[in-house]
């Protein structure tokens, strides 16, 4: 399994002749799904080179803190938020040191100062080096704020001594960084979603909507990034940030989401899950005005003729290679009952019944509560942030689908 789908590790490799390893625990973390970065120090160059680690990372290697070039392209501060997890492997005596006291007199140890993600450590020294009181006072520094140490091992060392300081091998420290991401349950599944409303143009300045915020939809779009899956957020017009790494396709209207939903379902082949989480207006004006409609030319009020829009997720649900169909049912009354009517009705493999008449949740809320139901089951989900709510949906999904 990909365990660290979508995931982004930043390996700094420091100098030691350790540094060998690294070459092969690239390979293991790409092998693992994740998108692999490369800091060097000056004395890690002595011991491997820097195109050996672009070539099998296949991103370019970071070398310096003070490189105007570098600047330009990503900073070191970005680059510290790239990461979600920031790997020193080896890490030599010297640089166990630095990070303990933290240092901030290099690339590597800048960016330790300024990340925000978990630090693991790899350490690689002689036996005697391991053990001197200096050396464990750091580590123990290092335990002190929080660094997690991956290994070291006992065994021979180049050096002809044998006891503890050897690195850990390449796999196990790539299986024992995945294993702390607890995710990877959707890798290799494409994940399209519908979020937000749409709006229908009633003239060329007014138009019917509701009150879909999208925080749901978005909210399931990073939770379903997390598990491992590509993710397409189609969306309506909201006010929301595009989640990292998460492919994004603005629309308005009704007619323009089914449009993109269906190009964008063309172009994938097996393993896709569709959500529907979109508020999508169930009718739109008849009539294409294109010119503002005048006050003083319905003295006697405006009536509109509206007509039914097309049901997105029903047609999701009629395609020959018909995804694993997900909708939500927003109700007011008799919610769990009129969502299970929804599942066979559009043909769906899951719903999500929301109880929208509570002020408390649904609608632009940042909390929600849900009932989960598939054909076979039901799951409630108790009032928490959006984000915890599509976390349990996406964990469920990926059980059932
Ligand atoms: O965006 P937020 O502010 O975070 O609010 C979240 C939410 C309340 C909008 C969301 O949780 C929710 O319940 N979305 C579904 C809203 C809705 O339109 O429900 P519905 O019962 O009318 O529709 C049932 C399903 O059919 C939904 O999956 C909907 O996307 C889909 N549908 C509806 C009409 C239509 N023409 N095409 C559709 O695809």
């Amino acid at each position: 399994m990909h365990r660290m789908a979508n995931k982004r590790i930043l390996l700094g490799v420091t100098g030691g002749i350790a540094a060998y390893k690294s070459a092969e625990l690239i390979r293991r973390l790409v092998e693992h799904g994740a998108d692999v970065r490369v800091v060097m120090t000056t004395a890690a160059q002595e011991f491997i080179t820097p195109l050996t680690l672009q070539a099998l990372s296949g991103n370019p290697v970071h070398l310096e803190l003070l490189d105007t070039e570098a600047e330009a392209g990503m900073g070191h501060i970005e680059l510290a938020r790239w990461g979600d997890a920031l790997l020193i492997a080896p890490a030599s005596a010297d640089f166990i040191a630095r990070l303990a006291n933290g240092h901030g007199n290099d690339l590597l140890s800048t960016l330790c100062l300024a990340a925000r993600s978990a630090i693991y450590v790899a350490p690689a020294m002689n036996q005697a080096m391991w053990a001197s009181p200096a050396n464990q006072n750091n580590i123990k520094q290092l335990n002190d704020n929080g660094i997690q140490l991956i290994g070291p091992e006992s065994g021979s060392q180049a050096c002809g001594d044998i006891g503890l300081g050897r690195m850990s091998e390449p796999d196990q420290i790539a299986q024992q960084l995945a294993d702390t991401f607890h995710t990877g349950t959707l890798a290799g599944s494409h994940i399209v979603i519908t979020a937000g409303p749409t709006r229908e143009a009633i003239d060329p300045v007014r138009y019917i909507s509701n009150h879909s915020s999208g925080k749901m939809g978005f909210a399931l779009a990073e939770a379903a990034r997390d598990a491992g899956a590509q993710v397409t957020l189609i969306a309506g017009p909201v006010n929301l940030a595009t989640p990292e790494r998460v492919k994004r396709i603005n629309v308005v209207s009704a007619n323009d989401m089914l449009e993109a939903t269906t190009a964008c379902l063309d172009k994938l082949e097996g393993g896709v899950i569709f959500i529907g989480t979109a508020a999508v207006a169930d009718y739109r004006p008849n009539n294409q005005v294109e010119q503002k409609i005048k006050k003083t030319e319905n003295d006697n009020g405006l009536t509109l003729e509206l007509i039914e829009n097309p049901d997105i997720i029903a047609n999701v649900a009629q395609r020959q290679n018909k995804p694993f169909t997900v909708g939500f049912a927003a109700e007011t009354q008799n919610v769990i009952e009129y969502a299970k009517g929804k599942i066979d009705r559009k043909n769906l493999d899951m719903i999500i019944a929301n109880d929208v008449s509570n002020k408390e949740i649904g609608f632009n809320s940042d909390l929600n509560a849900v009932t989960i139901i598939w054909p076979s089951g039901s799951k409630n989900l108790d009032i928490a942030s959006k984000h915890s709510i599509a976390q349990g949906i996406i964990h469920e999904i990926s059980l059932q689908h």
